[in-house]
């Protein structure tokens, strides 16, 4: 039986944040999130998240975590503590304890897999990953012997200067005999630095405890400030793109991008420099992507193009060609072979195959036929000021330049709208519209002197 249990209890206090640190957000996941994310595959039978501080947020954060439990750690007096929390919910429980900080989002479940197995391995009583880092400030340093048998753990507060060069150190991640941990926890005591109960003081009563270190150290690190939470930020991001190159996504000025999680990428995909994609975004083969666009929850086909461009919860299909300066946005849909060009914002606009939005428009709640032609700064008055309303525009028109369209209106077929007409009725197939003031000339008003006659 394997039981895993994170740690998430503790205030975080040197993020400086109202918000308890296991919740803050790195890359659209809360810290805790993501270190769940990496238990998920362990198929673990008992999943236990200790909360304290601000718990009622956190439990409220997880509520929709399957397969997940809460201990409630009232006050937090160490991480020692924190797990003693287990003694009662997992009293009838045999098998592995895995444990985890809540701190850590980068660990991958393929590392923790290898401990549980190294542990099995050993038969160990508890088996811990360290990892040898260049810079180990802060972490618990890791004393051992040839055989990585563990000696002691030494948190950095607690060591003295010749201990602080020990490099190896404690990425609070374990695995532990739950029985012979169940036993050693009621001996832990405060007598360190901090005056908490320590977790890594269990490690001076039992019997056979072995280091495992990681191969990339940078699954170690743990969020204590927001220093270490950009740079976790940053982990993560080179991680996605290196993923993306290797399965054939170009990349120009690779650091300059940044990639969710859930993003996915065709083969033959181009990004180009100061581009980010957020949430469910995906993107088809030969699109090019950027520079400085910003794709959230949206879906591009294949081949189109989208430049200096935000496009949010939106579709655009093949062969598009969108900015320089679009906003797309609204759960719009937008055909193939589309232009929609600067300074042009669709917001609930379904737009038909080959229609064209070049210049300077605002369609909101609209939908356009095929091979439409919105002419320069066609606005639809879709607002009434209490409410939103439909345009609805056939295929093969034409609006002309500086067009209101004042909702709700229906324009037919192969209508042609002359420029700056405000229509506010219903215009059928086949129509020429003008609406607006017949234009007025006074010849000869005025003298030499600029002066009326
Ligand atoms: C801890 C380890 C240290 C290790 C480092 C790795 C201890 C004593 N130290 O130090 O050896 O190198 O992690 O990142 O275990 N928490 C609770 N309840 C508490 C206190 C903390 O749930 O009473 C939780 C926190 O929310 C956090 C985790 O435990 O998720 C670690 O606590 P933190 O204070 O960050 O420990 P470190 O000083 O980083
Ligand atoms: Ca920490």
């Amino acid at each position: 039986m394997l039981a895993v249990a994170v740690l998430a209890a503790g205030k975080g206090t040197r993020m400086k944040s109202a918000l308890p640190k296991v919740l803050q957000p790195l890359g659209g996941k809360s810290l805790v999130e993501r270190v769940l994310n990496a238990t998920d595959a362990l198929k673990a039978d008992r999943r236990i998240a200790i909360v304290g501080y601000c718990s009622d947020q956190v439990r409220v954060a997880l509520a929709d975590y399957p397969h997940l439990e809460f201990a409630e750690q009232a006050e937090q007096l160490g991480t020692g503590h924190a797990i003693q929390q287990l003694l009662e919910p997992l009293a009838d429980f045999e098998g592995e304890l895995v444990v985890l900080t809540g701190d850590s989002p980068l660990m991958r479940t393929e590392t923790i897999q290898a401990l549980i197995d190294s542990h099995r391995q050993h038969k160990a009583s508890a088996t811990v990953l360290t990892a040898l880092l260049p810079n180990p400030t802060g972490y618990g340093r890791v004393f051992c012997d040839r055989d990585m048998k563990i000696e002691r753990i030494i948190e950095h507060r607690d060591c003295n200067p010749e201990q602080l060069l020990n490099q190896r150190v404690s990425t609070g991640v374990y695995c532990f005999d739950w029985q012979e941990l169940a036993q050693a926890l009621p001996k832990l005591t405060t007598n360190n630095a901090q005056k908490e109960y320590y977790l890594t003081e269990v490690f001076d009563y039992l019997k056979s405890v072995y280091a495992n270190d990681l191969e990339d150290t940078d699954e170690s690190l743990g969020i204590n400030d927001r220093i270490q939470l950009a740079h976790a930020y940053d982990v993560l991001q080179k991680r996605a793109r290196e993923k993306w190159m290797r399965a054939g996504v170009t990349m120009l000025l690779p650091e300059t991008i940044t990639i969710d999680d859930e993003v996915e990428l065709a083969p033959n995909v181009i990004i180009e420099p100061h581009s980010h994609l957020r949430g469910n975004t995906k993107v088809g083969s030969g699109s090019i992507i950027g520079p400085s666009s910003m794709l959230s929850n949206s879906t591009i086909g294949e081949n189109s193009a989208i430049q200096f461009s935000v496009v949010e919860d939106s579709q655009i299909a093949d062969n598009c060609c969108i900015g320089p300066f679009a906003r797309i946005r609204g759960e719009s849909i937008v055909g193939e072979k589309c232009r929609i060009g600067n300074f042009v914002e669709l917001k609930n606009a379904k737009v038909g195959d080959r229609t064209n939005a070049a210049h300077l428009s605002y369609l909101g709640d609209a939908t356009l036929g095929k091979q439409v032609n919105i002419g320069a700064g066609t606005i639809t008055a879709n607002y009434d000021g209490f409410k939103k309303h439909q345009t609805i525009i056939g295929d093969r028109s034409k609006t002309g330049s500086n067009s209101v369209l004042v909702a709700p209106i229906q324009i037919g077929e192969n209508v042609n709208i002359a420029a700056g007409s405000t229509l506010v009725e219903n215009v059928g197939d086949n129509s020429l519209v003008i609406a607006r003031a017949k234009q007025v000339v006074k010849p000869d008003y005025y003298n030499q002197e600029g002066r009326k006659k």
